[in-house]
């Protein structure tokens, strides 16, 4: 079987799915929400667009108010470039085939999919290379078992020492809402040591 045709049955499922379980008009949209978020484990954070990098930018309200219609939209720092190539047209296309069911349903224009795509490449994550990371080094142990849980070891060149402790603590609240393991205070102080040594 084609890959595509793969995808648009598991859609025709999906979309079957819901139906069936009775949805009235209206609340299709939220319903349609709902159920996605519920398949994703609900594994998505809880930002403003504000939180979003140069959160003005067409690209990001694109990718707030298109990508945040199924799930909380992610930031473009999830991924890295490579990760994006393979994750973002796999959502690009699952708009395209959810517009067939649901009227209301926002669907980017190709043009809007390449400004969101370069958007989400310009901004992804830096990746570390882990077996370089020197574990005898304050808080590695900590910065190696908390950073890598959501996305790929964060390089700590992608930031300045001084821009590093907002940045954990944005990341320690999305450890609560995407149910991941907590790091206290301790962790926390361990890990911005560490990233502040190695970083900018
Ligand atoms: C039509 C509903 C829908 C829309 C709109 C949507 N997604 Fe998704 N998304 C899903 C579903 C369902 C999953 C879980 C299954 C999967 O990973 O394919 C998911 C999972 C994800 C994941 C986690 C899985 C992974 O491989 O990282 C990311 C990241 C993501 N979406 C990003 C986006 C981005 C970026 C956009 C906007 C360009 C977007 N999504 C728009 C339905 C949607
Ligand atoms: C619970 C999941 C989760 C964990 C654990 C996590 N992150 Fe993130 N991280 C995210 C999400 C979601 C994004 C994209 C949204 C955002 O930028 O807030 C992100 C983005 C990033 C980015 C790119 C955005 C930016 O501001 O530069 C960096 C760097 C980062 N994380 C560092 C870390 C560090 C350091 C840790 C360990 C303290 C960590 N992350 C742990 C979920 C997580």
């Amino acid at each position: 079987m084609k890959k595509s045709t793969r995808w648009m049955l598991i859609f025709s499922l999906v979309n079957l799915c819901m139906l069936a379980s009775g949805v009235g008009a209206e609340e299709k949209a939220n319903k349609a929400k709902l159920l996605h978020f519920g398949n994703m484990g609900g594994l998505m954070p809880n930002l403003k667009q504000s939180d979003l990098p140069d959160p003005e930018s067409e690209a990001a309200e694109l990718v707030f108010k298109l990508c945040g219609q199924c799930h909380n939209p992610p930031g473009p720092g999830l991924h890295t470039i490579k990760e994006w190539e393979t994750v973002f047209w796999r959502m690009y296309w699952r708009m395209h085939l959810m517009n067939a069911q649901f009227e209301h349903f926002m669907v980017p224009t190709y043009a809007e999919g390449e400004l969101m795509f370069v958007y989400l490449k310009k901004f992804a994550m830096r990746p570390a290379t882990v077996s370089k990371v020197d574990m005898e080094k304050p808080g590695a142990k900590e910065y190696t078992t908390y950073c890598s849980q959501c996305h790929q070891l964060p390089d700590p060149q992608m930031h300045t020492s001084e821009e590093w402790p907002k940045v954990t603590s944005r990341m320690a609240k999305h450890m609560n809402t995407m149910s991941k393991n907590l790091a206290n205070q301790a962790t926390l102080t361990a890990i911005n040591g560490y990233l502040q040594a190695n970083g900018r």
